[in-house]
């Protein structure tokens, strides 16, 4: 293997602990720490597994956190009404609705409920308006984790070609966005490929950077790649595996492949998936902060 690995479950810890060490400052301050509500639908598995993940990432960062699982039956009526509760509950200055959401539910509709200043996922069309005018409150967690894990690995955009691999208004969308900010940790030409193009390879092959956001396992092949560039895989695709599990988690990169081609890349797990919690912690300090000390 050539490239050498962008280890996002590493850095990840360091920003946990740096989020730790602020929430104890704050409690000292204000005595009272950060809270986030998690809202989950339905019992997806790949779900119900990231929300777990999200509430002990919080517990270890000293962040109050609370999961609402609600039936998958829910009605819109009653989800709309469990929003206005936790708009209205100071404990918690963050809240969440895990994605995504069963198809009787309008999803849009759901989040546009959520106050703005408690968008920690950035996904209210006032905090997307603001990241697209580049003032934002908040920054979604998935694309600032990819931002934040090139930032701290000194590998800079500025001025490179970026070509992502999908247009989601969760990753594609506003990691373009992100990217083309005029910022130190923008910068970057940036190019956005998704499956109406006749032939993908013909961009991918002339990414500096190369993000792969599609949800198609292993889509990315080496050919597709250019010589000694940095290949960030947001994917987490379940595969059937003779395991215990039945399945093993693979992104949307064919790993082997693209790491003799690349200089650098991130795993599958433990690339950008562990960089999104970290991002969810950062956050949700954010939003606390804007709601103690309206800054
Ligand atoms: N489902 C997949 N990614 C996300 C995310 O970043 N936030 C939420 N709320 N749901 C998701």
């Amino acid at each position: 293997m050539k490239a050498a690995i962008l280890d996002g479950k590493r850095l990840a810890a360091r920003i946990r602990q740096e989020v730790a060490e602020e929430v104890q400052r704050l409690k000292n301050r204000f005595g009272r720490v950060p809270g986030l509500a998690v809202i989950l639908v339905g019992d997806d598995p790949a779900s119900q597994v990231y929300v777990r993940q999200k509430g002990r990432a919080c517990q270890s960062a000293g962040i109050l956190s609370i999961t609402d699982h609600l039936p998958a039956t829910v009605s819109q009526k009653e989800l709309l009404r469990r929003i206005d509760e936790w708009n209205r509950d100071d404990r918690y200055h963050g809240i969440l609705v895990q994605l995504p959401l069963p198809s009787h539910i309008d999803a849009q509709a759901v989040l546009e409920a959520i106050l703005p200043s408690k968008d920690v996922d950035c996904f209210h069309p006032y905090n997307v308006g603001r990241l697209t005018l580049g003032r934002p409150l908040f920054r979604p967690a998935t694309p600032a984790g990819v931002v934040e894990l090139l930032h701290r690995t000194g590998i800079s955009p500025e001025g490179k070609h970026v070509v992502i691999l999908g247009r989601s208004n969760i990753v594609g969308k506003p990691l373009a966005n992100l990217l083309l900010q005029k910022s130190p940790r923008g910068n970057a030409i940036v190019t956005v490929v998704h499956s109406a193009a006749p032939d993908v390879t013909v961009f991918t092959r002339q990414a500096d950077i190369l993000v792969a956001a599609i949800g198609k396992p292993e889509f990315v092949r080496g050919h597709m790649v250019k010589k000694d560039a940095v290949v960030v895989d947001v994917g987490v695709n379940r595969v059937p595996a003779d395991n215990e599990k039945g399945y093993r988690l693979v992104g949307d990169v064919a790993f082997a492949e693209a790491a003799q081609i690349a200089r650098y890349i991130t795993p599958v797990p433990g690339g950008v998936g562990p960089m999104t919690i970290a991002m969810l912690l950062k956050n949700t300090l954010q939003a606390f902060k804007l709601q103690m000390l309206d800054e």
